[in-house]
């Protein structure tokens, strides 16, 4: 079986109802992304971080996978699919995918304050700050902010240089380390990026598909097919 790997944004999960960060002038549900998104927002006012994730975990329960999550999710049948994604949500797991690295951290878990251990699957349950880990420290999001490094950069990089496709859906590449891990793929290895927007960078090798990740997923499918 051929190696497809998906580089996912939030844009993969905006037809399930989950905002972009950058389609909306710098906030994110009408929070300031550097106030909730920051190691540096943790330490100024963690109960606001611990209210807000509990907001996102609470609206996640309620989204649903939508048709771009459901067919990746089948590629699985004719593809070793792997997908890598920037999103904390679960959408492509319900969606289908066995395979997916969270590069940036899950929504669902909760870890300790000081070096994320005790790493623990909360659902969909709301935390409260003062809660703490099984090591005695503090509770905190099991996410990946700004201001601290990308354990499952490495992993990502690796899949992604054994590629023999690679498709690159809702991500507006502006943020790095994961915005660079296109150019991991091999040189002979066939790029789609599936965005309404023109994004950029784009490098000449790049087959752009301009339409949501929905419409974009139904054209790519029977070309996928086409060629597995
Ligand atoms: N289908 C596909 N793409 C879409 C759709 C849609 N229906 N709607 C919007 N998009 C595109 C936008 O045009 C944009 O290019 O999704 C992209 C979203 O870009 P960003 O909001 O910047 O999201 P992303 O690239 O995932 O952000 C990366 O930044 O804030 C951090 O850690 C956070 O993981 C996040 C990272």
């Amino acid at each position: 079986m051929k190696k497809l790997v998906f580089l996912t944004g939030a844009g993969v999960s905006a037809e399930s109802g989950i905002k972009t960060f950058r389609d909306s002038d710098g906030l994110w549900e009408n929070y300031n992304v550097e106030e909730v998104a920051s190691i540096d927002g943790w330490y100024r006012n963690p109960r606001l971080m611990v209210q807000f994730y509990n907001e996102r975990r609470r609206q996640l329960k309620d989204a649903q996978p939508n048709e771009a999550h459901r067919i990746i999710g089948e590629l699985e049948s004719d593809f070793d699919v792997t997908v890598v994604t920037q999103n904390v949500d679960n959408l492509h797991e319900r969606g289908g995918s066995t395979d997916v690295i969270h590069l940036h951290g899950e929504l669902t878990k909760v870890c300790s304050e000081r070096g994320k251990k005790c790493v623990e699957d909360i659902g969909y349950r709301e935390f409260e700050y003062g809660e703490r880990a099984a090591d005695g420290q503090l509770l905190r999001p099991f996410i990946v902010w700004f201001g601290e490094e990308v354990p499952l950069l490495s992993k990502a990089a690796e899949v992604i240089e054994h590629a023999d496709i690679l498709v690159i859906i809702g991500t507006s590449l502006n943020v790095y380390p994961a915005a660079g891990l296109l150019y991991y793929a091999p040189s002979n290895c066939p790029i789609y990026l599936i965005d309404p927007k023109e994004v950029q960078p784009v490098t000449r090798r790049i087959e752009f598909i301009r339409a949501t990740a929905t419409e974009g997923m139904r054209i790519l499918k029977e070309k996928l097919l086409t060629c597995k």
